[in-house]
């Protein structure tokens, strides 16, 4: 079976960019896959040094991630500080890595902003965690929004390097295998992960402005839906979306140029399960004053349960944190083998 890895991190409320482009899709990917899901607590620390809601931070994406409906019993649910194989793998991607493909990272320019002097190292080497969450349990499939293209591709970048510098250890280690990148026959111990980046809302856009993402840091709250917000809520926040003053076109071409009615379009497509051609094939021609209501309703249907099963969870702390215990163990022991393979192929002695 395909192992699929994922993680989101516990840094400011979940909103439907982070549901529509991560979330639902874990949700779905868990029939034909062996599958992980990571609250990346680790990585919030670059956001954010201190924060005093840590604990409440990380049950809540749990929560989110149960209340979708993942099956922690089945597949693995667990928090990345109670592995710490992630970070030790993550040192010995720092190795790997090159300075210039770091500074290349859209994130980290847009996080760092002008006083780069004043990043953390940890921001710069975000992406080397990463690589080494994913690695660590030569995990192949990832599914993300768009926004973390550039950090898979980096991903490969890392693996691919790293195989090439030890080939001569990974051969006689018995540990590697054949694999073709493009048509090179290489001898690797880490597989080329595929993004799963597809479908109709890969890159949910602010419902105030369709040329920017939607995110936790945007200080207009109506900008974003979160998965606590209720169903008035949610009404309101579309209601008071910002549109064109034309009617919905009938094929995917007439969005070009028009963002925002691109972006409710794909968001209706993303929570119906289908796609955006149907959903003009349904509404097109149609007013706004038609397609905001279907959505309002859509969108209350689909997340009213999330929400109230998310607070439900939040309730009982102690269940969560149950589930975190249980998963942690199950990864730590995978992650262990996987790192013993490490050591032996770089070389320390045990
Ligand atoms: P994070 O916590 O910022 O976001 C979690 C997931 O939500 C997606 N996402 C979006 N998708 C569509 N439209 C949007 N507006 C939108 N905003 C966020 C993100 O793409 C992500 O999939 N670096 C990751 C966390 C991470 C990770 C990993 C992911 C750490 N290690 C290993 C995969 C594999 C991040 O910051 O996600």
């Amino acid at each position: 079976k395909p192992l699929v890895f994922s993680g989101v991190q516990p840094t400011g409320n979940l909103h439907l960019g982070n549901y529509l482009g991560a979330i639902r899709k874990f949700v779905a990917l868990q029939d034909n896959n062996d599958c992980m899901y990571c609250v990346v607590d680790l990585h919030a620390l670059t956001a954010q040094l201190v924060h005093d809601d840590m604990r409440s931070q990380i049950r809540s994406i749990t929560a989110a991630f149960l209340a979708a409906g993942i099956d922690p019993v089945k597949h693995i649910v667990f928090n990345q500080s109670q592995v710490p194989q992630h970070a030790e793998l993550a040192w010995i991607f720092n190795c790997v890595a090159r300075m210039g493909w770091m500074e290349r990272m859209t994130q980290f320019k847009d996080k760092a902003g002008k006083d780069r002097e004043r990043a953390s190292l940890g921001l710069f080497a975000y992406p080397s965690l990463m690589a080494a969450d994913i690695l660590v349990y030569r995990a192949t499939h990832v599914p993300v929004g768009e926004d973390q293209k550039q950090h898979l591709e980096l991903t490969r970048d890392i693996a691919m390097k790293f195989n090439l510098d030890f080939e001569q250890q990974i051969r006689p280690s018995g540990f590697g295998v054949d694999i073709t990148v493009g048509d090179q026959p290489v001898h690797a111990y880490f597989p080329m992960v595929e993004p799963l980046i597809d479908g109709p809302a890969p890159r949910v856009m602010s419902l105030k402005d369709g040329t920017k993402k939607m995110s936790k840091s945007d200080p207009s709250d109506l900008s974003r839906i979160n998965l606590m917000d209720d169903a008035e809520g949610i009404a309101k926040k579309i209601r008071k979306a910002k549109t064109d003053p034309d009617a919905l076109p009938s094929e995917v071409d007439g969005l070009k140029g028009r963002p925002e009615a691109d972006n409710l379009t794909g968001i209706y497509a993303a929570l119906a399960d289908k796609t955006k051609t149907d959903v003009l094939a349904e509404f097109g021609g149609q007013q706004f004053s038609v397609f905001k209501p279907a959505l309002i309703d859509l969108a209350v249907e689909v997340l009213a349960p999330i929400n109230g099963e998310m607070r439900r969870l939040m309730d009982d702390p102690g269940h969560i944190d149950a589930v975190l215990r249980d998963g942690g163990a199950r990864a730590r022991a995978r992650a262990e083998k996987t790192m013993t393979e490490i050591r032996d192929i770089i070389g320390f002695v045990r």
